[in-house]
């Protein structure tokens, strides 16, 4: 007798299968699918949310984030193209709808044209608005011109019920590529080799600086901020690049905000931290996730147990951020066929002390 995890898979398949060109007649019967299959496995999707607004002007509201995918051509690879399917279904079937999705950057793996476009092409099909942030994987094939091209400005704010929002790019690298003699896709492999120790770190770069500072100083400190950014937005474990190399001085110039969030992606992790009143958050990836780093791992994180070795999608996933009505964040970790992990404001404003999150409900490996 097949497990339904099987079942599952071999369902998907034949309607992969069968898909020629992602045309939303196609995706919505794969939608289907997965739907019936998240029922099977029981995972449960909440429809208690209820916006609420008070006084102070601002209201909760939720957002939904993808990140990490790392889509090769479809011809090379299509597990990750399904993952980031599964990731958009799972979007789709929130209800209510989210007010944005985020997604995190690394939508390609390479930075191929074709890859990018794949990403584009599957996007489309997410219901709520998407917003978009740059990765290094997407950006230093061509310096981020087809990205630009397909999704506009790798830097903009805007607001959005009483929050300002940030969206930056966190992953630029000073010119190692033209002293070697590298070509774009040298340069782009050096890159994406994240601990070969060739590259330049990761930096928001003064001249972003600069214009991040000029944008937060018309904006009242009592307003709440949500910053998003590629790498995580402090010093983490620079082996590896998860690190921006002028964290400390984008971080000065968020400390006057009492009520700051920063939600990053490139880790591929469930990963929490808290300096000052800034509050740090990882999202998940939809391709794989990382090891936590030997050291520099903040205190405040809750780890996922390690994922299961033979199950190719265990700890992937996607996510929300809910905004509540005093500005803070809950932000939830998704992960597929686990019970999601919730990481509070109040865990967060009492630095750990109350409402420790639960762990997802799998066995260790
Ligand atoms: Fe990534
Ligand atoms: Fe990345």
């Amino acid at each position: 007798m097949k497990s339904i995890e099987t079942k599952y898979m071999e369902e998907r398949e034949s309607l992969l299968r069968s898909l020629h060109n992602l045309d939303r007649r196609s995706f919505f019967k794969l939608s289907a699918a997965a739907g019936a299959a998240a029922v099977t496995h029981g995972v449960a999707f909440p429809h208690s949310f209820q916006p609420v607004r008070i006084g102070n002007g601002v209201e909760s509201f939720r957002i939904a984030y993808i990140s990490d995918s790392h889509l090769y051509e479809r011809k090379l690879n299509d597990r990750f193209v399904k993952a980031l399917l599964r990731a958009v279904d799972d979007v789709n079937r929130m209800d209510p709808q989210p007010d944005f999705v985020l997604f995190g950057g690394d939508l390609a793996q390479l930075g191929a044209p074709a890859e990018l476009d794949l990403g584009a092409q599957i996007l489309k099909n997410l219901r709520a608005p998407v917003r978009m942030m740059v990765g290094e994987h997407d950006w230093y094939l061509d310096l981020g011109e087809k990205w630009k091209g397909l999704f506009g400005a790798e830097r903009y704010t805007f607001d959005h019920k009483g929050v300002h929002f940030v969206v930056l790019n966190s992953v630029v690298e000073e010119d190692f590529w033209t002293a070697r003699k590298l070509t774009p896709a040298q340069r782009m492999g050096t890159v994406a080799g994240l601990d070969n120790g060739l590259q330049s770190p990761f930096t928001v770069g003064e001249e972003q600086r600069a214009w991040l500072a000029n944008d937060l100083a018309k904006i009242d400190p009592n307003t709440p901020l949500v910053v998003f950014s590629h790498s995580p937005l402090y010093h983490y474990y620079k082996r590896w690049n998860f690190w921006t190399d002028d964290a400390e001085q984008v971080q000065a110039i968020l400390e006057k905000f009492k009520k700051c969030t920063v939600v990053h992606g490139h880790t591929h992790q469930l990963l929490t931290h808290r300096i000052g009143d800034i509050h740090f958050h990882g999202l998940l990836s939809t391709a794989w996730p990382w090891p936590y780093a030997p050291e520099g791992l903040p205190e405040l994180t809750v780890q996922m147990n390690r994922p299961d070795p033979f199950n190719p999608n265990d700890g992937c996933g996607q996510g929300e951020v809910h905004v509540d009505v005093d500005g803070l964040v809950d932000k939830v970790y998704r992960l597929w066929n686990r019970n999601p992990v919730t990481v509070s404001s109040e865990y967060m404003k009492s630095f750990g002390k109350a409402q420790k999150p639960g762990r997802a409900n799998t066995p260790s490996y």
